[in-house]
C-alpha cells in the first residue's frame, strides 16, 4: 500500500512544487514507484517534468468531474518509476464548479483508491492558499510534509496549518497526520535550530527532518529545462540534498 503525502505550506514560493518534483524523482530513482499528481492550476510540477498542453488529453481536472479515470489520466515520464496525473488552468473551473457542493474535497482520495496499490509513493502538489484544492489534496493524503523557510515568519502559518488539519479530519472524517517539518533554502543545521528557538517554534524540534535542501542555482536551472535536478546535474548539492531525503523519508515510511 502506498504513502499518499502532500508537500503542504501555506506561503506561495516555499518550494512545495520544486520538492513535489525532486522528491518523486528522487524515489523513482531509487526504482520506488511514485505517482506525482499535480493539484495546482498552475501546473509547476506537470511543466517541469517536460509534459506540455499537447501532451495530454485529459488531466486532474478530467478525473475530479469525473470525465476521465485516473487509470487513464496517469502519463509516464523520463524516469522509469515516475509517473504523472498532469494540471492545468481548467483545474481552476473545475474547481469553482466542484466547491459549490460539500463533499467533492473527499473526490480526490475516493479516485485514488483505484491506482494506490500499484505505487509505492504517491506525492501531491497543492496550491498555496487554503481553499477547495488545498483541502482536496489534503484530504487525499495519509500525511503532510510541511516546507518551511528559515527566511520567513511562520508562527502564525503554523497554526493556522494545525486548524487545517484538526478540520480536515473533523469534517472529512480522514486519519490525516503531519509527518514532519523540512527547510528548503536553509545552509545548516544551526539555522534551523536558532530560527525554531526565535519563533518559538522549539516544541517542533523532534518533528523536523535531518535534511534539508540548500538554496542552488541548479534548481532554477533545471526547471529552465523543465527537469528534476538530479537529471540535469546529479552532482550539484540539490541533487544530493534531494537524494538523501528521500533516503530518510523511505526509513522514516517504513
Ligand atoms: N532550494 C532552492 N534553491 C534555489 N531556488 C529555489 C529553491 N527552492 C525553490 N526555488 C525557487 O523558488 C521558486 C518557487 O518555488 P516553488 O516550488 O514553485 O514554490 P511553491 O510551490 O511553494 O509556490 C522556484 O521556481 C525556484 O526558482
Ligand atoms: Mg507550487
Amino acid at each position: 500500500m502506498s504513502q499518499i503525502i502532500t508537500i503542504a505550506g501555506q506561503k506561495g514560493g516555499t518550494g512545495k512544487s520544486v520538492t513535489a518534483v525532486n522528491l518523486a524523482a528522487s524515489f523513482a530513482l531509487f526504482e520506488k514507484k511514485t505517482l506525482l499528481v499535480d493539484c495546482d492550476p498552475q501546473g509547476c510540477s506537470t511543466r517541469w517534468c517536460s509534459i506540455k498542453d499537447k501532451d495530454y488529453n485529459c488531466d486532474i481536472a478530467s478525473v475530479l468531474s469525473a470525465k476521465a479515470t485516473v487509470a487513464h489520466t496517469i502519463k509516464k515520464t523520463g524516469l522509469d518509476y515516475l509517473d504523472i496525473i498532469p494540471a492545468g488552468f481548467t483545474l481552476f473551473q473545475v474547481a469553482l464548479k466542484l466547491a459549490k457542493n460539500p463533499g467533492n474535497e473527499k473526490l480526490l482520495r475516493l479516485f485514488l483508491k483505484d491506482v494506490r496499490d500499484e505505487y509505492e509513493y504517491i506525492i501531491i502538489d497543492p496550491p498555496s492558499s487554503y481553499g477547495f484544492l488545498s483541502i482536496t489534496a489534503m484530504a487525499a493524503s495519509d500525511s503532510l510534509l510541511v516546507c518551511m523557510s528559515v527566511h520567513n515568519n511562520c508562527l502564525e502559518d503554523f497554526h493556522n496549518l494545525l486548524k487545517m488539519v484538526k478540520y480536515i479530519r473533523a469534517n472529512y472524517s480522514v486519519p490525516l497526520k503531519i509527518s514532519g517539518f523540512f527547510f528548503n533554502r536553509c545552509e545548516t543545521k544551526e539555522d534551523i535550530t536558532s530560527f525554531l528557538d526565535q519563533q518559538n517554534l522549539s516544541d517542533i524540534k523532534q518533528m523536523v527532518f535531518d535534511n534539508f535542501i540548500p538554496e542552488d542555482d541548479n534548481i532554477k536551472k533545471s526547471i529552465d529545462l523543465k527537469t528534476p535536478v538530479l537529471l540535469f546535474d546529479i552532482k550539484s548539492k540539490a541533487a544530493k540534498a534531494y537524494l538523501n531525503f528521500a533516503l530518510e523519508l523511505h526509513s522514516f515510511f517504513n
